[in-house]
């Protein structure tokens, strides 16, 4: 399996790893079926995101999709970065192996709870929609086939 130079470097040199402290948003997903984890904290000013670490405990493609949405997402507003996709993240990091693919569902997923999870927090209606790896029919090994 051949990993982009970007994949790599962000796996060994990973941007915005840790916890907000007092963090306006939290996502916390897994994935169902290799038992990886992500946890997402992020500050909000003017519905925008202001700051935004994580932790991710996987794979190497976990941990570089988990980094590289980290950088996406900072600066935009909620609803842009909702939209961000696994694609998106891929191609940002020059691709991902085909049997590598669903590792990305995992940072765009714990993006998307943290941004509900502030929401939520304030009154207001979770814009995310569903969240793939928390679905009981998603299988994050359909690309493999
Ligand atoms: Fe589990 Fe990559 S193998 S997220």
């Amino acid at each position: 399996m051949l990993y982009t130079e970007k994949v790599m470097e962000h796996f060994g040199n990973p941007r915005n790893v840790g916890v907000i402290e007092d963090p306006d948003g939290v996502g916390e997903v897994g994935n169902p079926v290799c038992g990886d984890v992500m946890k997402i904290t992020l500050k909000v000013a003017d519905d925008c995101i202001s700051d935004i670490k994580f932790q991710t405990l996987g794979c190497g493609a976990a941990i570089a999709t988990s980094s590289i949405v980290t950088e996406m997402a900072k600066g935009m507003t909620l609803s842009e970065a909702v939209m961000i996709t696994k694609q998106q993240v891929a191609d940002e990091l020059g691709g991902l192996p085909p049997a590598k693919m669903h590792c990305s569902v995992l940072a765009t997923d714990g993006l998307k709870v943290a941004i509900d999870d502030y929401l939520v927090k304030h009154g207001r209606a979770p814009i995310a929609g569903p969240i793939t790896s928390t679905d009981p029919d998603f299988d994050p090994h359909e690309e493999e086939l």
